[in-house]
């Protein structure tokens, strides 16, 4: 049987943003649930478009706390004076052949934005990623979410793969999605036929 991920770095941890505000980051818990909930009820309805799962529905949640316990993802939470002001997770591909791959997710709630929040809990999930081992780390987005590219970019992360009008956006007109990646430690280069 899975277990959660457990991480030996050393949450909660304090961060300081750009606007003097401090945030709390820690591992999302099974329990909040409720939180997670709330959380998207704040979230702008084009931002919920973008996301691969509807997280208003709270059974949707429920899948998501399941794959916390059983180690398929691994979520930090950062906190403004009590509130879930962002998330950013990894998850984990399950498939065989591509189980070295993380995926990096992460959104915050748009009062809370550019302050460095993202940019700094982007970094924190990139740290976790890499001592889990994962050996590529990856971000989609579509062209027009800047800021997340900006994020990623400063981390090293590079365009692997542009797909044209992947996906589509409120009003059904299609956008492109970009496929960044981080190569950890010249992964790609290492392989042999
Ligand atoms: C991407 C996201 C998480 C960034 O969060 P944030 O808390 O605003 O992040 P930061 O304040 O650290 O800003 C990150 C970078 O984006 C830039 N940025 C912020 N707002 C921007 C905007 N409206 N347009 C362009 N760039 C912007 C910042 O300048 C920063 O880049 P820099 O560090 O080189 O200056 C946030 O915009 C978001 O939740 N977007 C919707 C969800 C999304 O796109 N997720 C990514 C899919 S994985």
């Amino acid at each position: 049987m899975a277990e959660q991920i457990k991480t030996n770095r050393p949450y909660p941890i304090q961060v300081k943003l750009r606007d003097g505000r401090s945030a709390a980051i820690r591992v999302m818990e099974p329990h909040d649930l409720d939180k997670i909930v709330e959380f998207a009820k704040e979230l702008p309805a084009d931002d919920l478009l973008f996301l691969r799962t509807d997280i208003t529905d709270r059974n949707v949640v429920k899948q998501w706390i399941d794959n916390i316990k059983n180690g398929h993802t691994i979520t930090l939470l950062a906190e403004i004076d009590g509130e879930l002001a962002a998330y950013a997770s990894v998850h984990l591909d399950q498939a065989r052949w591509t189980r070295h791959i993380g995926e990096i997710r992460v959104i915050t709630l748009p009062r809370y934005r550019g302050t460095g929040l993202g940019r700094r809990l982007v970094a924190e999930v990139f740290d976790l990623a890499r001592s889990l081992g994962l050996k590529k780390i990856t971000a989609q987005m579509t062209t027009d979410q800047t800021a997340a590219r900006a994020a990623f970019e400063h981390l090293g992360f590079q365009v692997e793969a542009m797909l044209s009008d992947w996906v589509e956006d409120r009003r059904g007109r299609a956008r492109d999605l970009l496929i960044m990646t981080h190569d950890v430690a010249g992964f790609s280069d290492r392989i042999v036929a």
